[in-house]
């Protein structure tokens, strides 16, 4: 099946505008588009300029419409409040509508902002159907982030209207919401006009009154509204992500280039066609919720498992297999680091016994690099494919991954496989020649990027130009740095910037610094991503105090992990902090990360030829040895 994969991807390169019609056809536009590539702004490209649609209603309606009313569009499973139910599209598309038309009323109209700060219930897929039926521009923020997170995002959207919910649920217990929101709303200079707040019944959530409404009692009386026709290249949503400074970047998705992809890549890549049963076990706060939970199976009129829960502990790490068992899933997607969590609470997989897994035909795997160990387990399990697939919130659907829908190629441990149709990828070095094949380098992709990838940057264009068109020019740099095989199979191997990435999340040390940097004991600060058996990554800052800091180490560093966890929320996983008399710098004053990281995970590393004080070194490496680190480096 390589060459029809190879020819396939050969057809997406050579003729992009015939590949990607074609696949245009499988929606329903309102207005045709006169253009499939519009490269009269390149390096802006845009894709099927001139054609309307509306996303909401390839989603929803239009499956209504034929005949697939009755089928279960969304399938809610909740072990953390022991809630399973399920949505038909019937349900579905009255939920959007009537939430649409609630919205619509109070003013939200085509381009508007709306912030969706919600768990993983099915209301905040309600949500964001409701700001694309509207032509409103839907801006997720995950519940893990802090205040300070979601203060820094209102600011940058500026929304008209802010969707929330009173908690969210995780194994420590109910976790309020709208303290939070309220906390982000005061810091935040935009002035947020209405906040719609569901209360679940796990928590009630104080109104504040002449801002925030009851959703239940609002949807009580809204009326329906149909689907509003946008343009194929106005924006579907914004998404932020961890950029190299602590200001998140916010990925502008369109609407006509993104229903395109995905659904092409849920029949492809993922082999979902309508009435399948796809689960993304993920949060709907990230890109795999947006593409893989809400909008892919939906666009192809399939069923999505939402699920509310982690993969241990809630109640035990059968709950995944069981799941794909009770709702005949064909297709599972969760994130390596899950699949550990499951392997170290049941090593031997007993609590596959007993359960039928022989609907489920292949488990995928992305959000980080996935280790062959964790590979080689699943599959001894499962005795199914699993496959690793690469891709990034910029791309919004997978870059290299296995077609399992049309062309399988072998599965190799440590490789996510072969770039998939629409991306020509490349590995180059720093003058931008390609490496050959087994050499490290950096993976860029040639422009133009399929359809589905981000348009832009919120409200700023340079901005994206710098971050990813301006090293290479005529090129997208991913920030990943990796290699490919003679057989064009890519090894993705390490970030190039300063992203870590901690159980499947992208978090910016960037960030943690100018965090850590707010205490008024700290001078400076450094943090690095090492190694974790369970997160693959986890944060690890060391500080320099200023002159007189009377504060206990003990009391120093449980203030600096607070306030990391109130400034970025409690997804930053931030436990391990020490404090060094003086970081490693080269003579131009760039601190050391790279070469920290190699000490603390006990890697070969050079002595950087630049270095302005080698002793500095040895400061780290001691704080690294106490902390558990750099153990066993000779
Ligand atoms: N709302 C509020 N708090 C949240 C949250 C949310 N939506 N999601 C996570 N948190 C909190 C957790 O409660 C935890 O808080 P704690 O420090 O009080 O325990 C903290 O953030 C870290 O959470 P998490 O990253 O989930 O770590 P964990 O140790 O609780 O669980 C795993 C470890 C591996 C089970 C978990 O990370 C996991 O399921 N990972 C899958 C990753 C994934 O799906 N990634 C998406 C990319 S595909
Ligand atoms: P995010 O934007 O949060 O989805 O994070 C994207 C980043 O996660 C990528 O740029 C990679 O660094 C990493 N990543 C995602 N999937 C994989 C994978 N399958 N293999 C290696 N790294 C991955």
């Amino acid at each position: 099946m390589k060459e029809l994969h190879n020819q396939l991807h050969q057809e997406s390169i050579n003729h992009p505008e015939t590949f990607w019609a074609k696949a245009a056809d499988a929606l329903s536009w309102q207005t045709p588009f006169a253009k499939v590539l519009d490269a009269s702004d390149a390096p802006m490209y845009r894709w099927f300029s001139g054609g309307e649609l509306n996303t909401c209603y390839n989603a929803v309606d239009r499956h209504v419409e034929a005949g697939r009313g009755d089928q279960v569009a969304i399938q809610y499973v909740s072990p953390v409040t022991d809630t399973e139910y399920g949505i038909t599209y019937n349900e579905l598309l009255a939920q959007v509508s009537r939430l649409a038309g609630y919205m619509a009323s109070q003013g939200v109209t085509k381009g508007d902002r709306v912030i969706i700060y919600m768990p993983m219930i099915p209301e905040t897929a309600y949500a964001m159907l409701a700001c694309a039926r509207l032509g409103a521009i839907h801006s997720v923020v995950f519940g893990g982030f802090a205040a300070n997170e979601l203060a820094t995002r209102i600011n940058d959207a500026k929304p008209k209207m802010i969707l929330s919910a009173s908690c969210g649920i995780e194994p420590s217990g109910v976790v309020a919401y709208k303290p939070l929101l309220d906390d982000a709303i005061a810091q935040a200079s935009h002035q947020v006009e209405q906040c719609l707040v569901l209360s679940r019944s796990q928590l009630h959530a104080d109104l504040v009154a002449g801002r925030d409404v009851d959703w239940q009692r609002a949807m009580a009386d809204a009326p329906n509204i149909d689907c509003q026709p946008v343009a194929a290249t106005d924006p579907l949503y914004v998404l932020y992500t961890s950029g190299t400074t602590g200001q998140p970047k916010g990925v502008v998705r369109d609407n006509g280039g993104h229903a395109v992809a995905l659904a092409w890549s849920m029949k492809n890549i993922y082999d979902i066609n309508a009435g399948d049963v796809f689960w993304a076990a993920s949060d709907v706060g990230w890109v795999v919720g947006h593409s893989y939970i809400v909008y892919g199976p939906l666009l192809v009129g399939a069923t999505t498992l939402l699920f509310e829960g982690k993969p241990v502990g809630t109640p035990d790490p059968g709950i995944f297999w069981r799941t794909i068992a009770n709702y005949n899933v064909k297709s599972f997607f969760t994130a390596p680091t899950a699949i550990r969590a499951i392997k170290r609470d049941d090593p031997d997989g007993d609590f596959l016994n007993d359960v039928d897994l022989s609907g489920l035909q292949t488990l995928f795997l992305a959000g980080e690099r996935c280790d062959p160990d964790t590979l080689h387990w699943a599959e001894q399990r499962l005795n199914k494919p699993v496959i690793d697939h690469w891709w990034q919130t910029e791309t919004g659907w997978p870059v290299a991954a296995n077609m399992m829908g049309t062309a399988p190629v072998p599965v190799k441990a440590g490789s996510p496989a072969l770039a998939v149709p629409g991306y020509d990828v490349q590995v180059v070095d720093e003058v931008g020649e390609q490496v050959p094949a087994d050499q490290t380098g950096n993976v860029v992709i040639k422009l133009p990027l399929p359809p589905g990838t981000l348009a832009t940057l919120w409200q700023n264009e340079a901005r994206y130009k710098e971050s990813y068109l301006s090293m290479y020019p005529g090129f997208y740099l991913t920030g990943d740095a990796g290699y490919m095989d003679e057989e064009g199979y890519l090894y993705i191997m390490s970030r190039i910037d300063d992203i870590i990435n901690v159980a499947g999340h992208r978090l910016s040390t960037g960030r943690f610094e100018e965090v850590l940097c707010q205490h008024e004991a700290v001078a400076e600060a450094a943090v690095i991503g090492v190694d974790d058996k369970l997160k693959g990554q986890v944060p690890l800052g060391l500080v320099v105090l200023k002159k007189g800091c009377t504060l206990s180490d003990e009391q120093l560093y449980k203030e600096l992990i607070a306030i990391v966890r109130d400034q970025i929320g409690p997804v930053a996983s931030f436990r391990l902090v020490s404090a060094v008399p003086k970081l490693p710098k080269t003579r131009s004053g760039k601190i050391l990360r790279g070469t920290m990281r190699k000490i603390a995970d006990n890697q070969n590393y050079k002595m950087p030829a630049t270095i302005e004080d080698p002793y500095t070194l040895e400061l780290v490496r001691n704080a690294l040895t106490r902390m558990g680190y750099a153990d066993a480096h000779v």
